[in-house]
């Protein structure tokens, strides 16, 4: 046991300094396979020893089972907001005011880039991570931490000796900035609408969304960056100067960005402001401004604050780069679910330094807002790596109005095929599978790991097959031959058997996951699961009406027109013929769910004596019933267990049935 706990400690040390070197100074020393390996090493001891695992270990960024709600946190100081100002008179106003309320007049700043994402408070005792909380009102937040543990920037603990030499006492509060790199953004989005999912307008919502996750396994998913800007003990600044504080942050661990700076005067702001104007589309997060704080924390406190900012800190925030220009044309876009996006075409206007002709008219119901007319002067704005968008038409004598109107094409303006409007969808689609303006998207998904599971059919190999013409449809994957792939480039002998037989081990996967694999719009893996049982087979599910398909499990109106669309067009069914004489499985084991709770909604909260979440759930959809996580007015059941919370609440609340796990057993058998 001694020697167990020795060999954990040791390789926690290590594994933390590559996550530092990794996630927080951006220099790792080792690859990402062998920090697998120490990780698995780790989980390997730590299952052995249970009893061992710390909530500070490694191991615990995963995050845990879903919670009912978030409590409720008051901060040891408020947390406060930032003034703002918009150009260099209003700036010279305040630093005045810092003059005059300080009587000196030469004060340094810092100036830092003001990061757009959420402020966070975390708490660490004697080291150790125990809080994270949203800022909230400013007077209190919520509690986030088993969240914030998934954030690998930042540190679980502090060892002793680091804190010493940064000089930060072993009980303190750090805040800083949560946000979400734009790439990641990007990717995580493009998941979303081929999921058919509502997409977030940008990185802030998106991270304020993560945070929020009461299931922390979602967050950990989502890559999250934390970026240290304040360092309190009992609610106050510690250190006398705050690039002091900032340095001894960078010196404990945390991540400080690096783009900040001391300076002696405005001047030097102005010109910090300036150039970061210029670099901001460089970076790998979106900023909004450049906060100058006042550097000396006793000048700081005399200037102390107004209602919900400090007097000793302003935020410059730059303007929406925007200009005005004439909207020439619009051309819909076909993406990969096929939906049809309008583009603007507009005569080329230069914003922020990049020459713009083309922006985002996102959908029809947008360009009725915006009132658009071809020959419209309109205003575009552009933020960091976000696709520029129409944002109002110009209206004014000096402009004069369009008068073509726009059109939504009947034909997908790719391949030809009638475009369709679901009703009570916004978006116009291309619902023919062989699209190839879908087929990208299509068969990244279809190769997949959750899905058939292809390595190393990855964004470059398909790109080529698809340019080859040697891959037009999912179909095509299972034709493929060693001379196509060798006439690849970087494909040798070897390379090209390993595709072969990943394609060929992909054979054996189970019916729901070819039928996942078809990317059907709103069918996920879950619904994919819950056809497989349904209907035991493939031909059977093409052959289903919309009403047979709407007595699957969780299928509704929505769902079961989009999988009769899907295999009511002709060369879809084709398609799947072939897969099925390539040898994909067809057959499944048809489950019979049971009736007995058809049509019912059960929610579970708290703990179940006899049942865990998972064996509960079973046995609900088991017998035909249907578990959600929220309580609502369509509930039928809550069941009950030790220790429910807020479902509880909102169930007696709602007038909802709540059950004992008896009641349940008796209702399902
Ligand atoms: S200092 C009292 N520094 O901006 C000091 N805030 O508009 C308040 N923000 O709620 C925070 N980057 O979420 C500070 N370098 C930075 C920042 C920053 C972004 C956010 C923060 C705050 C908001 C105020």
């Amino acid at each position: 046991m001694k020697d167990a706990e020795k060999k954990i400690e040791s390789l926690r040390d290590e594994i933390r300094h590559h996550e530092y070197l990794y996630y927080v100074v951006d220099r790792p020393e080792i690859s990402d396979f062998e920090y697998d390996k120490l990780m698995q090493q780790l989980q390997k001891l730590e299952s052995e020893y249970p009893a061992l695992i710390t909530p500070d270990s490694p191991t615990q960024r995963v995050g845990g089972k879903p919670r009912e709600g978030f409590v409720k946190v008051r901060h040891s100081s408020p947390m406060l907001s930032l003034d703002n100002t918009y150009n260099e008179e209003e700036l010279r106003a305040w630093e005045r005011r810092v003059h005059e309320l300080t009587g000196r007049k030469e004060v340094d700043y810092v100036c830092e880039l003001k990061l757009d994402g959420m402020s966070l408070s975390l708490g660490y005792d004697d080291g150790r991570l125990v809080r994270g909380v949203t800022r909230g009102d400013g007077t209190t937040g919520e509690d986030v931490t088993l969240n914030v543990r998934t954030v690998r920037s930042v540190p679980l603990s502090v060892p002793k000796e680091k804190l010493k030499k940064a000089g930060i006492p072993s009980y303190f509060e750090v805040r800083g900035e949560l946000l979400m790199p734009t790439a990641a953004f990007k990717k995580l989005n493009e998941e979303r609408e081929r999921d058919g999912l509502p997409t977030f307008a940008n990185p802030r919502n998106f991270t304020a969304g993560t945070v929020r996750q009461l299931d922390a396994s979602i967050t950990a998913q989502r890559r999250l960056d934390y970026f240290a800007y304040m360092l309190l003990e009992n609610g106050h600044t510690y250190f006398d100067h705050h690039s002091k504080t900032l340095d001894a942050l960078d010196a404990a661990g945390f991540k400080v960005n690096p783009h900040r700076k001391l300076v002696h005067s405005m001047e030097e702001v102005w010109k910090f402001i300036q150039e970061w104007e210029e670099k901001r589309d460089s970076l790998p997060y979106e900023i909004d401004g450049i906060v100058v704080k006042v550097d000396r924390t006793s000048l700081q406190d005399e200037l102390g604050f107004t209602g919900k900012a400090p007097r000793w800190a302003i935020a410059y925030k730059y303007a929406a780069r925007a200009g005005i220009t004439k909207l020439e044309g619009v051309r819909w876009q076909v993406g990969r679910t096929g939906k049809l996006t309008p583009v603007a075409e507009l005569a080329p206007v230069s914003i922020g330094g990049t020459t713009v002709r083309n922006a985002t008219l996102h959908n029809v119901d947008e360009i009725e807002r915006l009132g658009a007319k071809i020959g419209d002067y309109v205003q575009v704005e552009r933020g960091g790596d976000v696709i520029p968008k129409v944002a109002k038409v110009i209206e004014d004598k000096d402009h004069p109005r369009g008068t073509q109107e726009i059109e939504v094409p009947e034909k997908c303006p790719v391949c030809g095929t009638k475009v369709v409007r679901t009703e009570g969808e916004v978006d116009y689609r291309c619902v023919n599978a062989n699209c190839p303006a879908k087929l990208l998207g299509t068969i990244l998904h279809f190769a997949s790991r959750g899905v058939m599971n292809i390595d190393g059919m990855g964004e470059s190999l398909v790109n080529q097959l698809i340019e080859r013409g040697l891959v037009k449809n999912v179909a095509d994957i299972y034709d493929l031959t060693k001379k196509d792939l060798l006439s690849l480039e970087r494909f040798a002998d070897k390379s090209a058997q390993n595709i072969l037989d990943e394609i060929e081990n992909s054979k054996k996967l189970p019916l729901e996951r070819v039928i996942y694999g078809l990317g059907i719009r709103f069918v996920g893996e879950r619904t994919a699961q819950f056809l497989a049982e349904h209907f035991g087979s493939m031909d059977d599910l093409a052959k289903a009406s919309v009403e047979e398909l709407q007595d699957v499990n969780e299928v509704g109106p929505r769902i079961a027109e989009s999988i009769a669309e899907f295999f009511g067009n002709p060369a879809n069914r084709e398609l799947v013929k072939r897969l099925g004489k390539a040898g994909l499985i067809f057959a499944g084991e048809k489950k019979e769910r049971g009736t007995k709770l058809a049509g019912k909604t059960f929610v579970l909260t708290g703990t179940l004596a006899h049942y865990s979440r998972d064996e509960a759930k079973r046995l609900i959809e088991d017998a035909g019933g249907k578990v959600t996580g929220s309580v609502s007015k369509k509930t039928d059941y809550v069941v009950a267990g030790a220790d429910a919370g807020l479902k509880l609440d909102k169930a007696k609340e709602l007038g909802v049935a709540v059950i004992d796990e008896k009641e349940m057993e008796k209702l399902a058998s």
